[in-house]
């Protein structure tokens, strides 16, 4: 999607994990599109760093076959690469014991450069490394540090882990990632809200009946066994993307798109959401986890079986219905569902209308169906706003459902950036409107927390669904105990 590029001021980028998979898969990719796309201004580099013991050959090497891997052929230049491999150099580091900093200080210099130290590594080391940097004197007042998530796995956690950063760096230099606020739909649910008048005045209780949001996925475990099977989908998924989401949907007009601005409304609907407590879980809340079946076409085994234990009661699914405590959402459920091994990968946000007050047409006109606002994140972005319409030709009035469709492929020329290229390029701008402050990440854990009791409490069972399938049942009866029906994504 092209759009004017600005280029950024000069900046020095320190992986924390610069041979790790998030490095590989994301960072150095975004990167190098970024250089490509010419928003790099010089001098601009990049130092890799982690305990492996690489030379700077070798991490060059690491990138370019991580280019070769996760960049689309046409967009393979090789004098580009090698342009983009020539601000590479690599440092090794272990934040246990401090060694190898005085060499990564020595290697940045005396750069008058932002600084960004993004820190693609477990969080448990965390606070080491933010007190290294502080021992080692390497942290400018310009510069940045960036976290990835899981932020804590409960609030206890977070908050101490927000406090070892809190320490070292001031909030303003504090990036917390979640990668879904750089994906280009959700911001454009920010435009759709916010740059058209249409939608403000329905955008409320009287007019919407529902909301949905599904993120589906088709992938399993993926190599992250360690951490998924202590993690789980409400900790992996909902408490970060989802409500973030949630946030974007039903927050009130920001007065501008300044972080803060922003982030003080996503607050506001985090407070609000209605506690789920023991006696309620068991009726708005739904565990799942796979078992063998098929995906993309293929045989796939269970959860437990490619976890290699046999009595994980992890969840890979949940469906929840949330609540909205304010003026403007009182008694419109938010519908949510994500899992691993479902049928399709699919993210999407769905608004329902209310019906209209009386069909005017007869039965012989058939349904009219409430309107749907469909907004899907991935894949094929787009946004369809499904209204009635008439039956062409003769023969009375029959009425039929519809899309006004939107799909950004068709609608916009060249290739839509991935979220991490948006993310990183904002770390160096300073801009954190789409990064979580810490009252925000809290707040989705004392949301969070109390689910998890009422689960661990209650031994509340994942249920068993199979590979391929939207889930166990027990979701589509949370959702039809209501009236309603899940969106049927295709
Ligand atoms: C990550 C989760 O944050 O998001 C993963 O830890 C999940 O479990 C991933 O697969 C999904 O991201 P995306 O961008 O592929 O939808």
């Amino acid at each position: 999607m092209t759009s004017q590029i600005i280029p950024v001021d000069p900046f020095d980028f320190i992986i924390f994990g610069g041979t790790g998979d998030l490095s590989e898969r994301k960072l150095l990719p975004a990167l190098y599109h970024r250089q490509r796309d010419h928003q790099f201004s010089e001098p601009t580099r990049i130092i890799g760093t982690s305990r492996s013991k690489l030379s700077d050959e070798e991490f060059q090497e690491f990138a370019r076959k991580a280019i070769k891997e996760h960049v689309q052929k046409e967009y393979i230049d090789k004098a580009e690469v090698e342009k983009f491999v020539s601000r590479l150099s690599y440092v090794p580091a272990d934040a246990t014991t401090g060694s190898g900093f005085d060499a990564l200080k020595k290697a940045i210099g005396n750069s008058k450069s932002i600084r960004a130290f993004y820190l693609a590594v477990t969080p448990a080391l965390f606070g080491d490394i933010a007190a290294q940097l502080k021992k080692h004197e390497m942290i400018t007042p310009d510069s940045r540090i960036v976290v990835e998530k899981p932020i804590g796995r409960d609030l206890t956690s977070a908050k101490a882990l927000n406090d070892q950063i809190g320490g070292v760096f001031g909030e303003h230099q504090i990036f917390r990632i979640d990668h879904y606020l750089g994906k280009e739909t959700v911001q454009n649910l920010m435009a759709l809200r916010f740059a058209n008048a249409l939608y403000e005045p329905l955008w409320n209780s009287a007019h919407i009946d529902h909301v949905q949001i599904t993120v589906a996925e088709t992938v399993g475990l993926e190599d992250r066994v360690t951490y998924y099977d202590t993690a789980g989908a409400l900790r992996d998924m909902v408490q970060n993307h989802m409500l973030q989401l949630l946030c974007l949907v039903a927050m009130e007009p920001p007065s501008s798109m300044d972080a803060n601005a922003v982030r003080d409304e996503k607050l506001k609907v985090l407070r609000s959401l209605k506690r789920v407590n023991g006696q309620e879980a068991p009726k708005a809340t739904v565990r799942g986890q796979y078992r063998a079946g098929a995906s993309s076409g293929g045989a796939v085994k269970g959860y437990l079986e490619e976890l290699g234990k046999p009595d994980s009661t992890t969840e890979t699914f949940v469906a929840l219905k949330a609540e909205i405590n304010n003026w403007r959402w009182a008694g419109v459920p938010f519908y949510l569902r994500t899992g691993k091994r479902l049928a399709t990968r699919v993210s999407e946000i769905v608004i329902e209308f209310k019906p209209v007050p009386y069909n005017i047409f007869g039965e012989s006109a058939g349904n009219v169906s409430p309107n749907q606002l469909v907004i899907r994140l991935q894949p094929d972005e787009g946004v369809k706003q499904y209204i009635m319409v008439k039956d062409p030709g003769p023969g009375g009035m029959r009425l039929r459902q519809l899309p006004l469709d939107m799909s950004f492929a068709q609608s916009f020329d060249g290739r839509s950036p991935d979220a991490y290229e948006r993310l990183v390029m904002d770390v160096i701008r300073g801009n954190q409107t789409l990064f979580m402050r810490r009252d925000e990440v809290e707040a989705a854990w004392t949301w969070v927390d109390p689910i998890l009791n009422a689960w661990a409490e209650s031994r509340q069972e994942a249920q068993g669904y199979t590979a391929g399938t939207w889930g166990p049942s027990a979701s589509i009866a949370l959702i039809e105990r209501d009236g309603r029906t899940w969106h049927e994504s295709n």
